[in-house]
């Protein structure tokens, strides 16, 4: 983060013009003046973000002013000027807050070294004041799970993690995304440089520009102070577009920009600011589907599109569902002191047959709540999962348990036979567990060779059917022929 804005406190007429005009020439602004009743008047009117402050001035003691500055809530960074004769009391402005020192007469070189200095701890200093004001921190980032979906994931992202490529992360809301993006940062070259998350979709369209890019002071109605935005806390490290088809047309042109020339002006600024910032975005919209209707940038799409990464539904990774479950409920069972000895066979075929809609945070909430609910010393069973109800109107997303629910209503439809019932919710089974036959026996509580027996069956039937009624039962056609 530059330093752009220096207060230089020098009586020494030829010492102070030099280092001003030094400064000058490196594009920071300088205010230079001979007293400390000056400097005061102008920290009282702006911030800067570095002091080079004298010892021994005409009004006054450097070391007394410095105190002074320290009992202020934002100061500049303090470089100590003195003499050669006068060491020891640099050293005692060091332990007094000082930044650094320089020891009179010095070089440009050690100018450099010592603004280098103050741009990375600056640097820093911003990162962790927005850390420290980021909203919860999840210690829990590990990518669990044992699918071979997952395990798959787990590959692509060690590989793409090694390039500086933008990724797009694409999934339903809840599988994970943000995790993906995190474990792309923790295992690039980048991991040491800060991961900074701007969420799309909680920023208003009015404060969004000044959140990502900065703003000059004086640049909006209550810019009181310049501030940097997240693309500049990111530099070097990553930074995450999280929910990037919220954002407006107008500021989707600015983004392109950034991720075009890796370049951008705060809000109310002129100076160009560069970056060296790796983007990944995240949506749980079919972005392309947003290009389509004029309502995301297809140049923009293109450009955030340039390693894709598709996070797949919990309910298609059956594998992770009881794998996660034992995970969470070991975690929340810590987290709350309780002692719960585990989930009964029955909970864990209804946390099978449900279908998930809102994924691994679903899953995680369920649970955190069945620990909670659960007696102590007993195990979590249906009932405290509380699920059922949930299961019939979850699963009625693309699924044959539609036409289940509708028909044992009797609304409007023939009133189908037990083979028939028998029939689709098999084939709902292996829907839910990704045509893996073994879960899907387990799921029904039969024996595999039953399965595959029921599945022949159907098979000759629905070669039959398929000669009458093609279209319709393509797709149950598909998921026995799968099998
Ligand atoms: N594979 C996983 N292992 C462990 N925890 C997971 C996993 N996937 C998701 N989670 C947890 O589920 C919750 C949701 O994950 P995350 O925020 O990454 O989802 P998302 O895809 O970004 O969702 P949204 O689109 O709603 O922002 C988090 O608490 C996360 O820790
Ligand atoms: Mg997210």
């Amino acid at each position: 983060m530059s330093i752009e804005k220096v207060i230089l406190v020098e009586d020494e007429e030829f010492l102070r013009k030099n280092l001003a005009h030094y400064l000058r020439g490196r594009r920071i602004d300088v205010a230079a003046v001979e007293t400390i009743e000056e400097a005061q008047s102008y920290l009282v009117r702006d911030n800067f973000d570095l002091m080079f402050l004298d010892l021994r001035l005409p009004d006054g003691d450097g070391t007394e002013f410095l105190k002074e500055l320290n009992l202020r809530p934002s100061k500049p960074l303090i470089v100590i000027m003195t003499g050669f004769g006068s060491v020891e009391s640099a050293v005692d402005c060091m332990r007094c807050g000082a930044f650094d020192y320089l020891i009179k007469p010095f070089s440009n070189d050690q100018i450099d070294v010592a603004l280098k200095k103050a741009e990375k701890f600056t640097h820093i200093l911003k990162v962790n004041q927005y850390f420290s004001l980021s909203e919860d921190q999840e210690s829990q980032n590990e990518l669990i799970g044992k699918s071979r979906a997952l395990e798959q994931l787990r590959q692509l992202i060690r590989k793409i993690a090694q390039t500086q490529a933008t990724v797009l992360i694409q999934g339903e809301s809840g599988t994970g995304k943000e995790l993906v993006a995190r474990a792309l940062h923790r295992l690039s070259p980048r991991s040491s440089a800060p991961f900074i998350k701007v969420n799309c979709a909680a920023l208003p369209e009015n404060l969004i520009e000044s959140e990502l890019f900065g703003h000059e002071k004086g640049a909006f109605t209550g810019a009181l102070n310049k501030r940097e935005g997240r693309f500049e806390l990111a530099h070097g490290g990553t930074i995450l577009l999280d929910e990037i088809s919220e954002i407006s047309l107008a500021m989707q042109a600015k983004l392109l920009r950034v991720l075009q020339e890796r370049e951008f002006e705060r809000v109310g600024g002129t100076r160009t600011i560069k970056i060296d910032v790796r983007v990944i975005a995240t949506t749980n919209r079919k972005l392309d589907e947003s290009v389509e209707k004029n309502e995301f940038r297809q140049d923009l799409f293109f450009r955030l599109n340039v390693v894709p990464i598709h996070v797949a539904p919990l309910r298609e990774r059956v594998d992770d569902i009881l794998f996660l479950s034992e995970i969470f409920t070991r975690r929340f069972v810590r987290k709350h002191g309780v002692a719960i000895r585990g989930v009964t066979p029955e909970a864990q075929k209804v946390l099978l047959a449900h279908n998930w809609p809102g994924n691994v945070r679903e899953l995680q909430n369920v649970i955190e709540r069945a620990v909670i609910l659960c007696e102590p010393e007993s195990c979590i069973d249906p009932e405290t999962l509380n699920l059922e109800v949930r299961m019939s109107r979850g699963s009625a997303k693309g699924s044959d348990s539609n036409e289940l629910n509708s028909t044992s209503s009797g609304q409007d439809q023939p009133f189908m036979t037990l083979y028939d019932v028998e029939k689709l919710h098999i084939i709902r089974a292996l829907e839910l567990c990704g045509q893996n036959r073994t879960q899907a026996a387990k799921l029904l509580d039969i024996n595999i060779r039953t399965l595959r027996n029921k599945l022949n069956e159907y098979k000759g039937q629905l070669e039959l059917e398929s000669n009458s009624s093609e279209n319709s039962n393509a797709a149950r056609k598909e998921a026995v022929e799968s099998v």
